[in-house]
């Protein structure tokens, strides 16, 4: 069971304010009975609750996708430089969102943000290895040894080696990239290819998980999950 309040506001992406005077105006009905008790009752998976003469949906949790552009760091705090809070609009800002998990300043791509924190906790917790694929740059040309390292681990000064990565090399010039990883130590690919003797020169996120990066996301763009991503990103954290 739900407050007609929280329903409306969450449906409708409403403040609980907005969401009252919505409500309080008599454009909302639960079962086709007129409601305008902000406080009533209702049960989300089988109540029909129309607004405007529009079927609403309940959704428990909010997914937004992120192409982050370089020059933002990734918190949700006040800070002195401009963070990826920043690029939301006003909307969204009243939602409790938080980024799942880092993106350096410089690094770009894909960034989820969501306000469900026991999936972002599965995602990110060590035990449950989920997969984030970069592309990358080196400013030294890379080599099958490089990668063969990567399979097997790399020390990057922490208590252990990295855990098994794939590196694929696709440029002529060997300097460019992907690389997918399990795990999201502070830096972790650049360290890793410091463990190599070699720098990153860019960075950019692609995929996490089942989410890839939209190519029609330009930089510094946000929209919502489709209900076919949710899902999916749903079931996927239920299977890992
Ligand atoms: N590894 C890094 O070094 N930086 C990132 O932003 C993400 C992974």
């Amino acid at each position: 069971m739900i407050r007609l309040d929280k329903y409306i506001a969450s449906a409708l992406t409403l403040t609980r304010k907005e969401a009252h005077t919505v409500i309080r105006q008599g454009r909302v009905t639960v079962d086709s009975k007129p409601v305008r008790d902000i406080g009533f009752k209702l049960d989300e998976t089988s109540s029909t609750v129309v607004c405007d003469g529009v079927a609403l949906t309940f959704q428990k949790f909010r997914y937004y996708i992120m192409n982050k552009p370089a020059g933002y760091i990734t918190s949700t705090e006040e800070e002195r430089e401009p963070t990826v809070m920043d690029l939301l609009p006003e909307r969204l800002l009243k939602m409790n969102l938080f980024p799942v998990g880092r993106l350096d300043k410089d690094t770009e791509g894909l960034l989820l943000l969501t306000d469900n924190g026991v999936l972002a906790h599965r995602m990110l917790s060590p035990k449950h290895h989920v997969d984030k694929t970069y592309y990358l740059e080196s400013d030294i040309p890379m080599t099958d040894d490089d990668a063969d390292a990567f399979l097997k681990g790399v020390d990057i000064g922490e208590k252990n080696i990295t855990l098994p990565a794939r590196l694929v090399i696709d440029s002529e010039d060997n300097r460019r990239g992907h690389i997918t990883l399990c795990e999201g130590k502070f830096h972790q690919i650049k360290r890793m290819l410091n463990a190599v003797g070699k720098n990153v020169t860019y960075l950019e996120r692609v995929a996490f998980a089942s989410l890839t990066l939209p190519s029609e996301l330009e930089r510094g763009e946000v929209r919502e999950l489709t209900p076919e991503e949710i899902e999916t990103l749903e079931n996927f954290n239920k299977s890992e």
